[in-house]
C-alpha cells in the first residue's frame, strides 16, 4: 500500500506529519510523491486562519475523483482543522474515512488500526512495537516537538481550542528522539512547541532543557519555534547565549507594535518588554538574526496603532516577519468584536508593513556581504559538485558556489563567504576555513 500526506500549516504540523508517516510506514507503507500512486491520502490541517482551512476543504473536494477512480482508496484528515470540524466531518466530507483530530494525533496509530482492521481485516501489533523504538528521518534537521498545546489565551487565537492545554514531553523522550536524529544524520534540531520557551519539567524550564539538547554529541546546531516573548527574560537570555550550538537566530512573533492592542490581543507584553528582550538578545548574541509574525486589521486597529506597528518592525530590526491579515476565527474573543477593519484596508495595511519589511530585509542581506558564514546543506545541484543551497546559523538561505573539489552532499557543514546579496536571494562561495 502506497500513502501520500499533505500538510498544511505550521512546522508543529511538519513534526506531527513525519510521526503519522512514520508510523504508516511502521504498517508496511511507502510513501510516494504522487496522488495519483497512492491509497492513501492523509491530509493535516491548518486552522489558524479560514484561508488555510479553506485550503484543505478545497482539496479534499478535488479528492472525491481521486477516491472513486479505485476501490479500497482511503482519505484520513488530521490536524488542527480536522478538531475543529471533527462533528461535522461525516456529512460534510463523506469522502473522509478517518478523522484524528490535534488533540488525538498521540492516538493516530491506534485510530489507524481500527480503520485497516474494519476495512481490510488488518490485526497490528505495530503500535507496541514502533513506541518501543525511535527511529531518526536521515534527514539534516530534525523536527522535535518539546510541548503541545498553549496556556494562553490570545484573544485571536483557536490554537489553545483545537490543541488543548499545554503538555510537555519529558526530556529524557526529547534527548532520545534528538539522539535518534543525530545517528541517522541530523546535524541541527528544530524544538518546537506553540509557546516553546514555557517548557517545564520537574521544575526544570527551557534553558535547562537547552543545555540538556546542547550536551548531545554530534549535534552542531539547535533552534527552536516559536518562543513566546513574555518568557524571553535576561537570565534565559543569558544562558542561550552561553550554549555553543544555540543558533543566532530567534523568531519572537511580536504580533502589534501598538500596546493598546497587544493588551485587546491579552499577549501578556507591552512594546517596551519587546523590545527590550529584542535589545538584550543583540547585546548578548552578537549578530543576531530576530524574525517576527505581525497581525493587521485586528478588531479597533486605527492607522496609529498600525504605525506604531511598522514603527516597531524598524526599530527591532528584524530580518524578516510572516504577516497575515486578521482572520476571524469561531469561538476566539476577537471573533465576538466587530472586524470593522474593512479587507481592502487589511489589505493596504499588509502590502505597507511588508513592503518595509522587504526593505529592511534588502539593507540587512546586504551586511552580510563579505562575512564568514557556516552553512548547513539542505539541497545540491549538480551533483553537488557545483553549487549547494543551505542556512546560514542566522537562518538567511545561501546558495554556495563551490570550488569543484569533494562533492557536498545534504547535512555538510560548508564555511562560506558571502559575495553579494540581491533580496534574500545570498550568494556565496566556499572557502576552505
Ligand atoms: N488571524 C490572523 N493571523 C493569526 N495568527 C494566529 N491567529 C490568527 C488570526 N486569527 C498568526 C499569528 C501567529 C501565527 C502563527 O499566525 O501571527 O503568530
Ligand atoms: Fe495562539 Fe497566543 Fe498560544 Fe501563540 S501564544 S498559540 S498566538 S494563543
Amino acid at each position: 500500500m502506497k500513502y501520500h500526506v499533505v500538510t498544511f500549516g505550521c512546522q508543529m504540523n511538519v513534526a506531527d506529519s513525519n510521526e503519522m508517516s512514520a508510523r504508516l510506514e511502521a504498517r508496511g507503507m511507502a510513501s510516494t510523491p504522487e496522488i495519483e500512486e497512492a491509497d492513501l491520502v492523509l491530509i493535516n490541517t491548518c486552522t489558524v486562519r479560514q484561508q488555510a482551512e479553506n485550503r484543505a476543504l478545497s482539496l479534499l473536494g478535488r479528492l472525491k475523483e481521486w477516491k472513486k477512480a479505485r476501490e479500497g482508496r482511503l482519505i484520513v484528515l488530521t490536524g488542527c482543522a480536522a478538531e475543529r470540524i471533527k462533528n461535522e466531518v461525516s456529512w460534510r466530507i463523506p469522502q473522509v474515512d478517518l478523522t484524528v483530530g490535534a488533540k488525538d494525533i498521540e492516538r493516530f496509530g491506534e485510530r489507524l488500526d481500527e480503520l485497516l482492521g474494519e476495512r481490510f481485516d488488518w490485526v497490528s501489533e505495530t503500535e507496541e512495537a514502533f513506541d518501543s523504538k525511535v527511529v531518526g528521518s536521515g534527514d539534516p534537521i530534525s523536527y522535535v516537538t518539546i510541548m503541545r498545546g498553549c496556556n494562553y489565551t490570545c484573544s485571536y487565537c483557536i490554537v489553545p481550542s483545537v490543541r488543548g492545554k499545554e503538555v510537555y514531553r519529558p526530556p529524557e523522550t526529547i534527548l532520545a528522539e534528538v539522539r535518534a536524529g543525530v545517528e541517522t544524520g541530523a546535524k541541527e534540531v528544530l524544538l518546537l512547541g506553540q509557546t516553546v520557551n514555557s517548557y517545564s519539567y520537574n521544575d526544570r524550564g527551557f534553558a535547562e532543557l537547552l543545555q540538556q539538547v546542547d550536551a548531545v554529541p554530534g549535534l552542531q546546531r539547535i533552534r527552536y519555534m516559536s518562543p513566546h516573548p513574555h518568557y524571553m527574560d535576561r537570565p534565559t537570555i543569558e544562558r542561550m547565549a552561553g550554549l555553543s550550538t544555540v543558533c543566532e537566530h530567534v523568531h519572537l512573533p511580536v504580533q502589534s507594535g501598538s500596546d493598546r492592542l497587544l493588551k485587546e490581543m491579552r499577549r501578556n507584553y507591552t512594546r517596551a518588554w519587546y523590545l527590550e528582550a529584542v535589545n538584550y538578545l543583540r547585546k548578548k548574541i552578537p549578530g543576531v538574526s530576530i524574525t517576527t509574525d505581525v497581525i493587521v486589521g485586528f478588531p479597533g486597529e486605527t492607522e496609529k496603532d498600525f504605525e506604531q506597528t511598522l514603527g516597531l518592525v524598524e526599530e527591532a530590526g528584524f530580518d524578516s516577519a510572516y504577516c497575515f491579515k486578521y482572520s476571524p476565527r469561531p469561538g476566539t474573543r476577537a471573533a465576538a468584536l466587530a472586524d470593522d477593519v474593512p479587507t481592502p484596508l487589511k489589505e493596504e495595511r499588509l502590502a505597507r508593513v511588508f513592503e518595509k519589511m522587504e526593505a529592511q530585509s534588502r539593507r540587512n542581506a546586504q551586511k552580510l556581504i563579505g562575512t564568514k558564514q557556516e552553512i548547513l546543506v539542505e539541497e545540491t545541484g549538480e551533483g553537488g559538485t557545483k553549487w549547494v543551497v543551505g542556512r546560514t546559523r542566522g537562518n538567511w538561505k545561501v546558495k554556495v558556489a563551490l570550488p569543484g573539489r569533494a562533492p557536498v552532499k545534504p547535512g555538510d557543514l560548508v564555511k562560506t563567504k558571502i559575495t553579494s546579496a540581491d533580496g534574500r536571494a545570498v550568494l556565496g562561495e566556499a572557502i576552505a576555513s
